[in-house]
């Protein structure tokens, strides 16, 4: 049976691999806890909010986006924040997700790491138990911050390791390469973590280069510029080093003109290992669903393209291989079956 494009993208079994829980904060849901925590937000509204998120670049973007998450204090704010994200995803078939956390953002105003990450695993224990959604925790550095503050977050996270797949790297890219965190994510490898970072969303293909060979990920998240050097394309095809892309975003920080620009297409046709994500969702205008859905309008892409991104999107996960496989074959069975 044919079924409409948004009802057949719905219920596609997907994995969400690049999410900034930070980003997920729906600005009722800022209010509501600015307001139980005493907090004024500058914005009379959840509409005059609303209407400041337009970007010209990542760094417009970012400066709003810490601001907002300042009004988390308490382990029930990170709670809220996680359960209102994973309620999205049971809407949305999203089976399995992992999810990144910036501790900096809120240990930097004195908010401690322990508050934050309980509440955030409590949450998700939560969503397991009532939904059935698997999950993973990442924790990102924040790049524009020095490597001897990521050793300190390292430090920090030693008592949670067990909550923690991998660390990542995001914030403010230009001018941060991936070779300033050599030393912290060697230290990181040591300690079990799996590596990933944020390389080639507005930074050159040299940052995807220098996160492959310096730091030696294992997932780069964004990856748009690869498509500048010819090189880098092949070994990223044959290494399957999976590329977390996120039209949406890349639209609203104006890292693509317009999303029937964005080379999702492109790369799948290469053979890249390409899958697609929300980033932030509550500031980019959609979580998985939008994301698939306005991209497949805007490039065009077939419903082979559409399952083969939701069977990237498991392949390209830290589930383990058992798992893995028992997606893919739900996600085949479902596209034979509703194509
Ligand atoms: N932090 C949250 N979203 C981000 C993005 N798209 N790039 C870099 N850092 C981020
Ligand atoms: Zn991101």
């Amino acid at each position: 049976m044919t079924t409409d494009l948004s009802d057949f993208i719905h219920g596609l079994p997907k994995a969400e691999l690049h999410v900034h829980i930070e980003g997920t904060f729906e600005p009722a849901l800022m209010f509501a806890i600015a307001r139980r925590n005493g907090i004024s937000l500058d914005y009379p509204s959840v509409q005059a909010l609303q209407d400041a998120y337009r970007f010209n670049n990542l760094q417009e973007f970012l400066d709003i986006y810490y601001i907002g998450a300042n009004v988390l204090i308490h382990e029930e704010d990170f709670y809220d924040l996680t359960m209102a994200y994973l309620r999205r995803c049971k809407e949305q078939t999203v089976v399995h997700t992992e999810i990144f956390f910036d501790p900096q953002t809120h240990t930097d105003r004195g908010i401690a790491f322990d508050t934050v990450i309980r509440g955030i695993q409590r949450a998700l224990e939560d969503g397991k138990g009532k939904w059935g959604i698997t999950s993973r925790l990442i924790l990102c550095f924040l790049r524009h911050l020095s490597e001897e503050a990521a050793f300190q977050t390292l430090e920090q996270a030693r008592p949670y390791r067990e909550w923690i797949c991998g660390v990542g790297l995001d914030s403010s890219e230009l001018g941060h390469p991936p070779s300033k965190f050599e030393r912290v994510f060697k230290q990181a490898e040591e300690e079990g973590y799996l590596l990933m970072a944020h390389a080639g969303e507005e930074g050159p293909s040299a940052y995807i280069r220098e996160a492959l060979d310096i730091l030696g990920v294992v997932r780069i998240d964004h990856g748009n510029r690869c498509l500048d050097d010819e090189a880098l394309i092949q070994e990223l095809v044959e290494r399957q080093i999976p590329l977390t892309l996120c039209p949406l975003s890349n639209l609203e920080l104006k890292v693509v003109q317009n999303l029937s620009d964005h080379p999702v297409k492109r790369m799948l046709d290469q053979g890249l290992l390409a899958t697609i994500h929300s980033d932030d969702p509550a500031y980019f205008g959609g979580y998985m669903h939008e994301n698939y859905l306005r991209t497949a309008e805007s490039v065009g892409l077939s419903r082979q393209d559409i399952c083969q991104l939701a069977v990237n999107s498991f392949r390209a996960s830290f589930l383990d291989d058992s798992n893995k496989e028992m997606w893919i074959d739900r996600v085949k069975t479902y596209c034979a079956d509703s194509g």
